[in-house]
């Protein structure tokens, strides 16, 4: 893994070269975000360390419905209601310009983009106490519990909006290398969906169950990706000794990666905003770095 640092003019570089280097595994820096926050927003972000605000938590701005998740409405009195407007109008805006970011810098991704969650990281991440597989400190890489993506990739695009801390990252060796490490000995590989387990999962997602136990949606691919992120969570030796490396992201600096291949934890820091996309599979300019090409290489079948 390198972290590429971004010119501020980076134009006489192809836009193709950057999506080399993302999906070969390396990390795009950039010193000064190419998305920044209005002074008036950044005031409003880091206000929201009072543990009475109704925004103490990580929140989630799902733009394909417009909405905010995470949010404490329960008692929701005209001021925290305040809040919540505000807050919904700074997320709906940095989603809108990390999006017109990424459409003009990837231009090779043109159309096979899709937005994702955007979020809020208001947390201090040194110490937060959680359950083994949400923790954020142990190196994995993304999968999302209910959100398969069937091939499609994770691109996370990261601003650190803390006005003197940086946001600390340990990063592994990317998801080939890992992959092979483990699979098939330690981690199975994904074995393709029996003719019945495919009628029961059809027969299920016309039921409508597919909504309430989003396992029924996965595919081989997302079965295995899923369970990658546990197995490396839960995997004391890997954690310890593991070929690694520390970066740390400036205040004020913005990153982009793969984090369905790049092994990353967030070991402190606070914070942060964060737009995820949805790259198609078919989008990729070197595909054979891919988990999807990795893993459908390694057994001899399509997975999704
Ligand atoms: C993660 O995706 O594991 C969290 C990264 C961060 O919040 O910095
Ligand atoms: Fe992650």
């Amino acid at each position: 893994m390198s972290l590429v640092t971004i010119p501020p003019r980076p134009g006489d570089v192809a836009p193709e070269e950057w999506c080399r280097r993302l999906e070969a595994g390396d990390i795009l820096f950039f010193p000064d975000s190419p998305v920044p926050i209005p002074a008036g927003d950044l005031e409003f972000l880091l206000g929201r360390r009072q543990s009475g605000s109704a925004l103490h938590k990580n929140i989630a701005y799902k733009p394909d419905r417009d909405s905010l998740s995470g949010v404490d409405r329960g008692q929701a009195g005209p001021e925290a209601a305040a809040e919540i407007f505000r807050l919904h109008s700074i997320l709906r805006r940095y989603s809108r310009d990390a999006a017109g970011f990424l459409a003009s810098f990837l231009t090779p991704y043109e159309g096979r983009l899709r937005l994702d969650y955007a979020s809020f990281r208001p947390l201090e991440e040194q110490g937060r106490d959680l359950p083994p597989r949400r923790r954020n400190d142990l190196l994995h890489t993304d999968a999302f519990p209910t959100r398969p993506t069937r091939g499609a990739r994770i691109l996370r695009f990261f601003n650190n909006i803390h006005p003197e801390r940086s946001r600390d990252w340990v990063v592994g060796e990317p998801f080939e290398a890992i992959a092979k490490q483990f699979a098939p000995k330690q981690i199975a590989l994904p074995r393709p969906n029996t003719a019945l387990g495919r009628r029961v999962k059809s027969m299920a997602a016309s039921a409508g169950l597919g909504r309430v136990f989003p396992a029924l949606r996965r595919s081989p691919y997302d079965g295995f990706m899923m369970r990658f992120h546990n197995f490396l969570k839960e995997n004391a030796a890997f954690q310890a000794e593991c070929r690694k490396s520390s970066v740390r992201f400036p205040p004020g600096s913005s990153w982009l990666a793969y984090t369905d291949m790049v092994p990353h934890a967030v070991l402190a820091g606070q914070y942060a905003l964060e737009q995820t996309f949805l790259v198609d599979h078919a989008a990729m300019v070197a595909p054979e770095h891919s988990p999807l090409s990795v893993l459908e290489a390694m057994a001899g079948r399509a997975l999704t």
